[in-house]
């Protein structure tokens, strides 16, 4: 009878996960960005079209999170990274933190714009309008609440992205690759 391989571990994540991943990596800087030039932009058709990409690109990074805490529980792991268990603690902290970031941010934009009694402008296509009345203060408190989320997601995202050149550049552990497209002999 032929003798069984003793099963190898995945080096990396799989091809969804990683495409997910970088697609949020995409997605949230160019959201906050679309802020940014919106607010320098003076009253005209092009900030409207720049604050519409903005609600554009923050419902999209809402839809992959979900798509992604959705595959989450069936996507084939790899084996643990290899770091000292105070360090593996701190990054699971941080991509809970990041996790909850992606779904909070998105989710207080579109509150601010169904509470001021708009839509949420999907492309220029369409709106997905307010499912409940106007109430300007909650407006007020949810749009401040909106952009410290979204500052602290942002720093959290850097943190995180500085965490991972530092294993690749100092540490030399190769855990970057566990986020990259490549060969994977664990991979059945
Ligand atoms: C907005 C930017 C980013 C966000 C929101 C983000 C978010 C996340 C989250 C939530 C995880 C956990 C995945 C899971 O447990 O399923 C993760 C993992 C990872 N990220 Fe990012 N990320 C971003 C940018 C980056 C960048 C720029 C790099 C590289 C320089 C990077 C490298 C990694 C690596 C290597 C892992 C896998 C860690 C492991 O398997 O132990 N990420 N990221
Ligand atoms: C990851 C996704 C997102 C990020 C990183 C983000 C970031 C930001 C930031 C930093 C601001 C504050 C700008 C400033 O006043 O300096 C802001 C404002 C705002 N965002 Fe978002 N946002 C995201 C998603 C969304 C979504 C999905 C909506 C949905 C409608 C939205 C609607 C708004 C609104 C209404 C404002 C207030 C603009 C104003 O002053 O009138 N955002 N966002």
């Amino acid at each position: 009878m032929a003798k069984q391989e003793p099963a190898m571990p995945r080096s990396r994540h799989d091809l969804l996960t990683l495409s997910l991943h970088w697609l949020t990596a995409l997605l949230v800087p160019l959201a906050y960005l679309a802020i940014q030039v919106t607010e320098m932009l003076p009253r005209g058709a092009l900030k409207t079209q720049v604050y519409t990409a903005h609600q554009t690109l923050g419902v999209l990074v809402l839809a992959v999170t979900l798509v992604r805490l959705a595959w989450r529980p069936f996507a084939p792991k790899p084996g643990p990274a290899e770091m000292p268990g105070a360090m593996r603690q701190a990054s699971t902290a941080v991509h809970v933190l990041l996790f909850l970031g992606l779904l909070a941010v998105p989710l207080l934009g579109m509150l601010t714009q169904w509470l001021r009694g708009r839509g949420v402008e999907m492309f220029g296509l369409f709106a997905l309008a307010p499912p409940f009345a106007a109430d300007r203060p909650m407006a007020r408190s949810m749009k401040e609440a909106h952009e410290l989320l979204a500052n602290a997601l942002m720093l959290l995202a850097l943190l995180h992205a500085m965490a991972a050149l530092f294993h690749h550049y100092v540490m030399r552990d190769g855990l970057i690759r566990r986020m990259l497209p490549g060969r994977d002999p664990g991979a059945a």
